[in-house]
Formats: structure tokens, sequence, C-alpha cells
């Protein structure tokens, strides 16, 4: 008999191995074992074969059939197995939703402060949070002996500054510094935001935490007058608190800038009335400006009297905390999930 039965063993576990469906199964079930499939046709050459040869040819002939009916068998078990996982699979069910992150509300906030300024004109930089006393105070026009230091309580850090060795570095305690590096670095026109993280060693309350946020802007030019500075803090603050909010600039001091202020805006909740959270002035205080005092642009080797520029310093958890009405600055810095997801 004619026949390259381990080619045809090998064809039928193939088939029989690779049906997708108890369909495909059955079919190729008929195809070797049915009536006219191809094991009856084996028995039928046999039955013919010459009587020597029917023990060798029987004998194949039977150890194929087991072979198939075997394999036939295993891949009825595995389809009928994935069948019963498929239906156990509800895809009706709903889906269960990924917990997404999300940034933090005080960098959302920097963002949209930032995006402000960048709409009119401004270019954001950061500068480090390890600082220099040069950067830090002198060149702020703050030096040592001056009252205004008492101010700016500042951590020291346990190594000296290699440019100034009788001085240790510091963590800034404001995001001013920023304004001098840019200052050393570039020429005016100049219209930068400095968003970033300060540090002071103030005992933690409800409303001073030893690291915070501010957001830091400098415009330098010629002529620029206390109205541009006016005008611009006009229009941000009605950009990011409502067109309705009214302002005040109150005198103040500030050694960096002269003359000096000190921002308000009505109060959010009893609208200048006079409530519990702006202690019944009505007005609450955000930031502190003014015009660059010529001491600094001095100290950054500008020419005498060339330019005049604006500055403003703006503190972030506290215009958070008047916008939504959190009173408690510690809640930030906790990363529990049930305050941060609300934002
Ligand atoms: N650096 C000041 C502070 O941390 C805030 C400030 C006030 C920044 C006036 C300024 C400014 O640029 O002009 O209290």
């Amino acid at each position: 008999m004619d026949l390259d039965w381990e080619q045809t063993e090998h064809d039928a576990k193939q088939r029989i191995y690779s049906a997708a469906s108890m369909k495909e199964l059955q079919e190729a079930r008929v195809t070797y074992l049915g009536r006219k499939g191809l094991m009856t046709e084996i028995y039928t050459a046999l039955a013919a074969a010459p009587p020597e040869e029917k023990p060798v040819i029987g004998q194949k002939a039977n150890q194929l059939k087991k072979v198939i009916t075997q394999a036939l068998q295993e891949r009825k078990e595995a389809l009928a197995r994935e069948e019963q996982a498929e239906a156990a699979l509800d895809v009706t069910l709903p889906g269960i939703v990924p917990r997404v992150g999300r940034e933090h509300l005080i960098t959302q906030t920097t963002r949209e402060i930032c995006a402000i300024f960048e709409r009119l004109g401004f270019v954001i930089q950061e500068g480090p949070e390890i600082e220099s006393e040069a950067h830090n105070f002198e060149g702020l026009n703050i030096p040592e002996d001056h009252p205004a230091r008492d101010g700016f309580d500042t951590f020291y850090l346990d190594a000296p500054d290699p440019d100034h060795p009788q001085w240790n570095l510091l963590l800034r305690s404001h995001t001013s510094p920023g304004q001098v590096r840019i200052m050393k670095e570039h020429t005016p026109p100049l219209a930068v935001v400095i968003p970033g993280r300060v540090y002071r060693p103030d005992a933690v309350d409800a409303s001073h935490s030893f690291m915070f946020h501010q957001v830091e802007g400098l415009l330098v030019d010629r002529n620029v007058s206390f109205a541009d500075l006016k005008g611009l803090l006009t229009t941000f603050c009605r950009k990011f608190f409502g067109p309705e909010i009214r302002m005040r600039f109150r005198p103040h001091y500030f050694p960096f800038t002269e003359p000096s202020a000190e921002v308000d805006i009505s109060c959010y909740l009893c609208d200048g009335k006079g409530c519990s959270v702006c202690g019944r002035k009505g007005w609450l205080e955000i930031m502190g400006c003014g015009l660059v005092h010529p001491a600094v642009f001095k100290a950054v080797g500008y020419p005498k009297g060339k330019y005049s520029g604006l500055a403003f310093g703006l503190g972030v958890e506290r215009i958070v905390m008047l916008r939504y009405g959190i009173k408690d600055i510690r809640i930030f810095f906790e990363n529990d999930t049930r305050f941060l997801v609300q934002f």
C-alpha cells in the first residue's frame, strides 16, 4: 500500500489542532473518521492488500486511527474550555476606570498665573532653590546689617558659597533672587515671571509653612512707570479673580523696590463688607510690588539712570486659599487624595 504514514499523521494533527471551532473540528473528524473518510479508505485498501503485507499495514492503520482519535478528543476538550471562559466574560459589565493622576492644585494654579503673564508677553524662567547670599540678599539691596533681614528668616546650609567663601549657601527665602540672575544675564528690554518653591524657618500652623510657592515678576525697559505696574497687575487680577474684583495699592516698604506697595483685593467672601476671612477689613493682601530700586540695577551692572523696571511677588498658597476658601495651608502638603481629587 502506497501511503506516507508519517506525513499523513503530521497533516492530520496539524488540521485537528488548528481547528478554531467545534464546527471546524467536526469537519476534520468527517475527513478522517467519517464513513467516506480517510480511515475507511485505508481499511478498504487493507482488505485488498496481499496477505503477507496485511499485518504491517493493519498495525500502521490502527496506530494512525488511534493518534487521530486522541487528537480529536484533546482538541474538543480544549475548545470546550475556551468556550466556557468566553461565556464567563461578561462584556456588558461596566469597565473599571483606572485612577488617573493629576497636577497638584498648587502646580495648576502656578501654571494658570504664569499663563496669564505669558499672554501679556512675559517669559517663564526658573532659578535654583539653593541660592547664594549674594542673590538672595545683597543683590536685592538687603545688606547683612539691614533691618529688613529680620523679615526674611532663612535656612542656611552647612556649605560655603564657592564664589563668596565668607558666606554660606542658603535655601532661597523668596523668588526675588531670580530677578538678579536674569538681569545679570540679559540686557533690557526684558519681561519674565519666575515661579518656584521658597523656604522660611516658620513654625508650621494653619497659615505658615516652612516651604511654599511664589511667582515673581520683573519687567525692565526704558520709562517703565508705576502706572504700568498698576495696569499690569489690575489686568492680572481681573483675569485671575474675575472682572468684578476691586483692588487697592497700599504704600509699603521693600528694600529692592522704590516706591513699593502691597496689593489688596476686595474680600471674595463678603465683597468688602468685612467678615472673618478678611478680619473685618473687607480687603485681602495678595502680593508685594514696586519699581525696581536703583541699587538693584547698580548691583547687576546696568548703567545709571538708563532703565526703569517694575517687579512683583505673590504667594501661590495664599492666593489659592483665598480663591477656594481653604482654611489651612498644611492640607496642600499632606497628599490626602480626598483633598487632591477635588481639583
Ligand atoms: N520677595 C517679597 C517677599 O517674599 C515679595 C516681593 C515684594 C517681590 C515686592 C517683589 C516686589 O518683586 O517688588 O516677601
